[in-house]
């Protein structure tokens, strides 16, 4: 089976239930609107997995091919804490999914739709009984519309592949130096003079809320206070602890504005935005930030200065605490739960509130210890371009959570995947997403000791294409980019230089930005760099390849045959992709890539000769094939020629090898 993520319970059976144009659903049980929805996309969805005319709308319960069975209503406003499990058995005659309220239902048909795949005689469903529950209630996704702003109809796409991969929570940044995001009718100049006119009407939060609530999902909003502020006090400079005016920020970074925490009129305008924002959003939480504050803003004005003395506030977190205090009160007086990043905690937290821990597995062990409830995003970061594995490693229980009491350890609820947004823009915001964090979502519903790196590469595998088939542009939008990119239909070339690159790591596109305009949000995300995937499959498998050869001490000959095309194709890439790199503004920067990997492919031609003919290459051609290949490692116009890594293993290993 390829699901993802891996049910807790999974017992196949043979046989399997056919899926032909007869297919249909009935719900028997308790009902509502929303299931009824929910059996129209999953009859859509079978249309596109497998080309057959569907008849939409609910079958009769005596001839239905799928029957569900709720037995109550979910709660009326979506929480955590509720029972999301379902029974789904799959016969070769019927099938049925039975669950205890339509959260558990909604999971189920996600299943479902996962089981169904092309066989030779037809597309079938393979006869299995799955009992299945998640191991978090928290399983959420971040994203940040501030630093580059995503419409609607962006994120609800991405709210059905995260239905897709029984996620739960939609946490929504909403604003940020860059952009105040949310209409607010109390203080219209937050979206009017905040947002260059990108911010969501309520009109359209609504909708969004209410197309997130249809596929089991929470939507948790994010004004983040007090730093990550500046797009709040272009129309309201009153609110800053230094005079104005301000623009909206335009560079990426950490930043000096920060809210007045000392003066009531910040606490009346929170109030009355916190009031406002409280009832579009009918979610029982409302995370404030509260992350980054560098506190230069308080420390250079003299009345917070003499307000932290008359108060005996010490310093800048004591400052910070107190604000906290404040904000929890308002959340809670608008009958929500503060959630903050881990800057908030403090002794003097109160209980309630939810920390998230994005700096490191730590804070969330101290959040538990202190007694508050946490979310894992430390390792959870998909703007950082780690690979698929190193985010499937990565448990909300660590070593640092190991020694918690078992009373404690329940105060873990989850975590979040977060995709902050410097660099990804509507177009590839796909991509970045997916389907890695469909990773993220199967460590965070399945059990822990699902580990296997292989299973889930191969399971992803299945995944990328559903989820294409939802809408999702992950795929399609970086053919687009490269074509536009080209200038020209044919990118076959490119392709094989993209699919032998990287994004670089972690922050090292802001540490290797030369041009001043990279570090902007108006600068173009439209080069190779936006364009490709942030994890090499080729380079995965010609390393996997490359391990296999040398294991067989080179002796493998059909191994040896596919290293060998391979390094071939890319030797002979480069006469051909030359004259395209030369055409385009955007390519020319990576000349010097497409060179390196001829040179890399002609050292692994001439490694494969020396082990091929158990002969041992010359120290002095090791030297220089090794000069070759670290100058190649080096980044190139924010792109890493990752390939150049197993290149590098083999000759260290024909080097060594006894003749
Ligand atoms: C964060 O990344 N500043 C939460």
């Amino acid at each position: 089976l390829s699901l993802v993520p891996v049910p807790a319970h999974v017992e196949t059976s043979p046989g399997e239930l056919p899926i032909t144009s007869s297919f249909s659903v009935a719900i028997d049980g308790y009902q509502e609107p929303r299931l009824d929805r929910a059996v129209e996309r999953l009859e859509r969805q079978i249309a596109r997995q497998t080309g057959l005319p569907m008849r939409i709308g609910r079958g009769d319960t005596a001839t239905a091919t799928l029957i569900i069975r709720c037995d109550h209503a979910s709660k009326p406003v979506q929480d955590v804490d509720e029972d999301e499990s379902y029974d789904l058995e799959v016969r070769p005659d019927k099938a049925s999914l039975t669950a205890p309220n339509p959260l558990g239902a909604l999971h189920g048909l996600a299943t479902f739709s996962q089981l169904i795949s092309v066989t030779p005689g037809g597309f079938a469903a393979p006869a299995v009984r799955i009992h299945d529950a998640p191991r978090f209630p928290w399983r959420g996704l971040m994203i940040d519309v501030a630093r580059h702003f995503m419409p609607v109809d962006v994120l609800k796409r991405n709210l059905d592949g995260m239905a897709a991969v029984k996620l739960n929570v939609f946490h929504w940044h909403l604003s940020d130096y860059q952009g105040f995001r949310m209409e607010s009718k109390k203080f219209p100049k937050l979206q009017e003079m905040g947002s260059d006119s990108n911010y969501y009407t309520q009109e359209g939060a609504k909708d969004l809320i209410a197309y997130a609530r249809d596929r089991g999902i929470m939507v948790v909003p994010e004004f983040d206070v007090p730093g990550h502020a500046t797009s709040w006090f272009v129309g309201y400079p009153q609110l800053a602890s230094a005079p104005g005016p301000y623009r909206i920020e335009r560079r990426w970074g950490i930043f000096d504005p920060a809210l007045d925490p000392t003066r009531k009129s910040t606490y009346s305008f929170l109030d009355g935005l916190v009031g406002e924002m409280s009832k579009l959003f009918p979610a029982p939480y409302f995370h404030m930030g509260g992350d980054e504050v560098n506190g230069k803003q308080w420390d250079s004005n003299r009345e917070i200065q003499s307000f932290m003395q008359a108060h005996a506030i010490k310093d800048n977190h004591a400052l910070q605490a107190y604000f906290v205090a404040h904000m929890e009160e308002i959340v809670s007086k608008h009958h929500k739960i503060l959630i903050g990043w881990d800057e908030v905690l403090s002794p003097s937290l109160p209980a309630s509130v939810i920390v998230q821990s994005w700096r490191g597995q730590s804070a969330l062990a101290d959040a538990a210890n202190l007694g508050h409830r946490g979310l894992l995003s430390y390792g959870y970061y998909l703007d950082l371009m780690h690979h698929a594995d190193e985010h499937y490693s990565v448990d909300p229980m660590s070593e640092a959570t190991a020694s918690l009491s078992p009373e404690k350890k329940k105060l873990i609820l989850g975590g979040e995947a977060c995709m902050w947004t410097e660099y990804v823009t509507a177009e590839n915001l796909d991509s970045r997403l997916w389907p890695r964090t469909a990773v993220i979502a199967e460590r965070l519903w399945s059990s822990q000791d699902v580990r296997d790196i292989d299973s889930m590469y191969r399971r992803i595998g299945r995944i990328n294409w559903e989820l294409e088939l939802l809408g999702l542009t992950h795929r399609t939008s970086m053919d687009a980019m490269l074509r536009r990119i080209a200038g020209q239909d044919d990118v076959n070339s490119l392709w094989v230089l993209a699919q032998t690159v990287e994004p670089v790591r972690e922050y090292d596109r802001e540490v290797l930005a030369t041009q001043r305009d990279a570090l902007n949000s108006g600068a173009a995300l439209n080069r190779l760099v936006d364009a490709i995937p942030p994890e090499s499959k080729s380079s995965r498998e010609f390393a996997h390849l490359v391990e296999r050869y040398i294991a067989s001490d080179f002796r493998d000959a059909t191994t040896e045959k596919y290293i060998r095309a391979q390094v071939t194709t890319w030797a002979e890439n480069d006469a051909r992709l030359q004259p395209v790199l030369a055409g385009s503004f955007v390519l020319k920067e990576d000349a010097i890539l497409s060179t390196n990997l001829a040179s890399i492919a002609n050292i692994a031609l001439e490694a494969l000769n020396y082990a091929h003919s158990n002969q041992i290459p010359a120290a002095d051609w090791v030297a220089e094939a090794t000069r070759t290949l670290e100058d190649a490692k080096k980044p190139q116009d924010d792109l890493v020629l990752v390939v150049a890594q197993p290149v590098e293993v083999l000759v260290q290993a024909v080097s060594k090898a006894k003749p």
